[in-house]
């Protein structure tokens, strides 16, 4: 009855914001009338933030307008939830939710992050994360985006814009472009080639503006010499000329460096003010000497306020938008998400012997100090900024107050005590105490940690990046300590990103390693649904666990960085270097079995080769977003349990063009089967899909000859190949 009503109330709110929602035309229309009523200083207070939190709440405002009924713009952090208020949900962070490959799961977060940020009153939510991809495995906030995959990354991005401005909220994604580090990413430049900003970096963002994103924040670092918010290169030529992108663009907070060369480069708001205190460094009145001696044309000034009305006016926002109330009951239903994307999430990497699912032990051994809830979870640290206890989610502005968490240990001790077992608990990373629990228990269940977040925060010696790829807290040496006390252990791994585990699967005790990921509030519940196999894993990696760090040819660097890996990141470039990684991306194991059968492709229409062609709508050319391809490949669950599998489709590019990386995921499709069912996995390819970037022309081109398509259970485990002749 409960859930009922909150559908209900779910489905009015997309109603409603359906409704008032508007296209881009006539919420420039709307604006251009407005903006003929506002005065030289309006327009420069729409687009000067007014402070951090000034009345304690959102961490971006604007001055607003009486004479339009223009508010105070609130914009708020950030991509899991409404960051500093109360009575929320802690969303799983984007790379838990792009474990699960689930669309269906994606978009109901979206949509209920979007309720949550309006029923607080926030106007703009910050996010989704489009970018930093993640290519530095150590990067401090790969975890508040999707995946190193650009494809999947955009995928994403899409559905989560187009889910929560579905209930009326501006989205701002985020970080344009670049910010693949924490490590001086206010002073360094990133300088990659045009063919790889546009094939990895960009790609999300064209997502993203294709799915009518607001706003783009830019980011902190420069760009080939010239910081991000001040890129003609980046704002006006990629996004405003080449994507069409019709919303705002926003600096990241205290990103500004200039007051005419960010208003002539594209720049259209900035945040929180022109420093952090709010204080009009850059903006404010010096926009106005600006324009009035003719160092910015008024006209740059109405084309920045016009983007910013007609957003507010194309989702609706000018009519009976919520007040702020960051103490808003807003959380609903909503953690069952949490339970269903931290489920659904979490990657199987390692079954032998039948270990999992539980089949009634009577004494169960958990051990570690991240098996029971700390400080994080109990909100006693600035934005999550310290790392005892249960891991649900990384550091820094990403990161919300947990409205509940509940811990491993707790999930595991009530589940058990319902089947009649005896919990014993090792609440330290003490490895004789841990190896003491697990002597003469039927299993024992070792919790290991690996922690990251935003640079303005050191956490153990980590400053945002990780220092190494290793656990934190000794994780290898309690793994060691008790799987010497006992035969049958399981490593339940709650991690930012990969880490090594070379050490921990040469322990031949260690029968299971359950890959849990960052599961926010409902990490215990989550975990005992998969342990018990009441749920089936079905997540699989978005990112690949390397044998050793060095494998992965990026890393954090000390100065600028000029990208010398290319379009080689993650597996394209182990693929492309023929290095074995431990656990490939997209890998992941099941309780059940699938069979594949027979390809089949089918050309939705004739792909020419040559040059995207179309007029420019938002995202580039419309032709880029054509579809054209059709492959569909039948499934069978085999085994005696119902299951879902995440079937995934690799590109091949033909000889002619210029050398790419030997597989390129351009598909996946999660099929639920019950034991024994049939199903089909289907995907559809768009002629971006199979495009590259040609630094001749300057456009997307199909080249001509035989691509080949790869359909599997992961990048290395292909099991249907087929070809598409252009
Ligand atoms: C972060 C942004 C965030 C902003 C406001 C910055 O430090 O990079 O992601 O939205 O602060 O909190």
């Amino acid at each position: 009855m409960y859930s009922k009503t909150l559908t209900a109330f779910t489905m009015a709110t997309q109603l409603l914001a359906r409704a008032l929602a508007q296209d881009w035309e006539s919420a420039y229309s709307k604006a251009q009338s407005a903006l003929g009523r506002l005065t030289l200083s309006d327009k420069v207070g729409i687009v000067t933030g007014v402070g951090w939190n000034p009345g304690g709440e959102c961490v971006g405002n604007t001055h607003p307008v009486g004479s339009i009924g223009y508010p105070s713009l609130c914009l708020q952090d950030g991509p899991l939830g409404v960051r500093y208020a109360s009575s929320i949900t802690a969303f799983t962070p984007g790379v838990q939710a792009a474990s699960t490959w689930d669309l269906d799961l994606i978009r109901q977060r979206g949509q209920y992050i979007g309720e949550e940020f309006r029923g607080t009153g926030a106007h703009v939510m910050l996010g989704p994360v489009a970018g930093g991809l993640g290519k530095i495995a150590e990067g401090g906030r790969n975890w508040e985006g999707f995946s190193p995959d650009p494809y999947l990354t955009g995928i994403m991005v899409a559905e989560t814009i187009d889910a929560v401005q579905g209930v009326g909220v501006q989205t701002a994604v985020k970080h344009y472009i670049l910010n693949e580090q924490e490590l001086n990413r206010e002073t360094m430049s990133s300088n990659p080639d045009n063919r790889t900003t546009h094939e990895l970096y960009l790609w999300p963002y064209v997502d993203a503006i294709h799915a009518e994103s607001s706003s783009v924040m830019c980011s902190y670092n420069k760009i080939h010499g010239v910081w991000a918010c001040e890129s003609d290169f980046a704002i006006n030529t990629l996004l405003k000329d080449r994507l069409g992108f019709k919303g705002y663009v926003m600096t990241d907070w205290a990103a500004q460096h200039s007051t005419a060369l960010s208003a002539n480069a594209g720049l259209d708001m900035t945040m929180p003010g022109s420093n952090w205190d709010g204080g009009d460094v850059y903006w404010g009145p010096q926009l106005q000497t600006a324009v009035t001696n003719g160092q910015v044309p008024e006209s740059r000034v109405d084309d920045m306020v016009t983007r910013i009305l007609a957003a507010w006016y194309r989702l609706g926002q000018d009519s009976d938008y919520p007040s702020v109330n960051f103490d808003a009951d807003v959380a609903g239903n909503h953690a069952e998400n949490v339970r269903a994307c931290a489920r659904d999430g979490t990657v199987l990497l390692r079954n032998e012997d039948g270990i999992l699912p539980l089949t009634n032990p009577s004494t169960i051994a958990v051990i570690g100090s991240s098996s029971v809830i700390g400080r994080h979870a109990r909100n006693q640290c600035q934005d999550g900024g310290c790392n005892d206890g249960a891991l649900g989610m990384g550091w820094g502005s990403g990161a919300v107050d947990y409205p509940y968490f509940v811990a491993p240990y707790d999930a595991i001790d009530e589940r058990a005590s319902a089947e009649g077992a005896r919990v014993v608990l090792s609440s330290s990373d003490n490895t004789a105490s841990g190896a003491s629990a697990a002597r003469g228990a039927d299993v024992a269940v070792v919790f290991i940690t690996a922690d990251s977040g935003e640079g303005y925060l050191e956490v153990e010696g980590n400053r945002g990046d990780r220092n190494n790829l290793d656990p934190w807290h000794g994780g290898n040496a309690l793994v060691e300590a008790v799987a010497n006390a006992n035969e049958n252990v399981i490593v339940v791994v709650h991690s930012v990103g990969p880490i090594i585990l070379e050490s921990i699967l040469s322990h031949d005790s260690v029968k299971g390693i359950v890959w849990a990921g960052l599961p926010s509030q409902e990490s215990g519940n989550a975990l005992v649904d998969i342990l018990w196999g009441d749920a089936n894993p079905s997540g699989k990696l978005v990112y690949t666990i390397a044998k050793q760090r060095g494998d992965y040819g990026t890393q954090v660097v000390s100065g600028n960085d000029d990208y010398d890996e290319g379009l080689y990141i993650d597996y394209r470039h182990f693929d492309n270097a023929g290095i074995e990684p431990r656990y490939e991306f997209g890998f992941g194991l099941s309780y059940t079995t699938f069979e594949y059968g027979n390809i089949t492709i089918e050309a939705v229409r004739p792909i020419a080769p040559g040059s995207a062609t179309g007029e420019v709508i938002s995202g580039g050319p419309s032709g880029l977003f054509e579809d054209v391809a059709t492959v569909s490949v039948p499934i069978t669950n085999t085994g005696e349990v119902d299951g879902a599998e995440v079937a995934q489709l690799y590109l091949s590019y033909p000889p002619s063009a210029p050398a790419t990386p030997p597989l390129q995921l351009r598909g996946f499709d999660k099929v639920r089967l019950a034991a024994g069912e049939s199903g089909t996995a289907t995907f559809t390819l768009r002629w971006r899909d199979l495009s590259y970037w040609d630094t001749a022309s300057d456009t997307w081109v199909v080249p001509s000859g035989s691509f080949g398509i790869s359909v599997g259970a992961s990048s290395r485990d292909i099991k249907q190949e087929g070809t598409i002749e252009v």
